[in-house]
């Protein structure tokens, strides 16, 4: 299988900063991945790069097979969906969810006069209905809680049917209840067979849902450890990056920490 993302010795320098230095990854088909660091170790600078949303100071990034700088971002773009905060936050409060969720599929975060075809809007409720959210299509984005504004932010990011699906933080400011039911979509999502390679930013090792296959930690801007998520979500390597001493436990599939 070949690689979905390849990421060859790539820095990123901003303002007479290092902020991702000489950085490998790769990452195949049926790949789930976490991406684990402390605030400013470069996960979201990282993530930026694999989804065509900037370019590298030096190295080489390539998403399915296409590298970056080859080809018109614009063209990368629909192959990964992006949910974040930062994108989250441009989504107007008046907007109508399913239209939302609809306009993605052309890119954009408002909606104009695209003429939607009866495809479009099918696939926007069956990405509501698998984060759950379907019964929300009707309502205005302004009103709905930080836990559902997570969901239609991901539902968006599937809207376009994308080969990879990239998560920032998605957990971030949801209480236990509202995490726990976002992890186990995420994990439901994961287990189908014709989902997206996924990635998703965390700084929690709580955060990681079951059936994600591999981890990788960054430290200052470099790779720390980067494989299989047991052999990466250690007590010893999780202490390294937080520069904390803890021990962590695996069980079924869900970490926990303790200090
Ligand atoms: N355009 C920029 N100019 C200068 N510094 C930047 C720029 N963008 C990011 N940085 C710095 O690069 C570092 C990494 O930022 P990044 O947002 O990738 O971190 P992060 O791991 O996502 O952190 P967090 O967990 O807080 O979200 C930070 O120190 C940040 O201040
Ligand atoms: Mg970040």
């Amino acid at each position: 299988m070949g690689d979905v993302l390849e990421v060859a010795d790539v820095s990123v320098r901003r303002g007479g900063n290092i902020i991702l230095s000489h950085v490998n990854w790769s990452v195949n088909e049926g790949e789930r991945w976490i991406v684990l660091g402390a605030n400013g170790a470069g996960k979201t600078t990282l993530i930026q790069l694999v989804s065509g949303r900037m370019h590298p100071t030096e190295g080489r990034v390539s998403i399915i097979g296409e590298e970056l700088g080859k080809v018109n971002l614009s063209e990368l773009r629909p192959l990964v969906g992006l949910s974040s905060s930062a994108l989250d936050a441009k989504i107007p409060d008046t907007e109508r969810v399913l239209d939302v969720v609809r306009t993605a599929a052309y890119g954009m975060t408002a909606s104009w006069n695209e003429s939607y075809d009866q495809e479009d809007d099918g696939r926007a409720r069956s990405v509501l209905a698998s984060l759950g959210v379907d019964h929300l299509s009707e309502r205005k984005y302004g009103t709905l809680s930080s836990g559902e504004k997570k969901r239609v932010g991901i539902a968006r990011a599937l809207m376009p049917n994308p080969e990879v699906l990239v998560l920032d933080e998605p957990a971030s400011g949801l209480d236990l209840g509202g995490r726990e039911n976002l992890l186990r979509s995420l994990s439901d999502l994961s287990g189908e067979v014709a989902a997206p390679v996924m990635i998703m930013v965390t700084h929690h090792v709580e955060e990681i849902p079951r059936g994600f296959t591999h981890a990788l930690l960054l430290k200052d801007g470099a790779v720390f450890a980067s494989g299989e998520i047991n052999e990466v979500i250690t007590s010893k390597n999780i202490s390294d990056i937080f520069n904390v001493e803890v021990s962590i436990e695996e069980n079924a599939g869900r970490f926990s920490l303790r200090s």
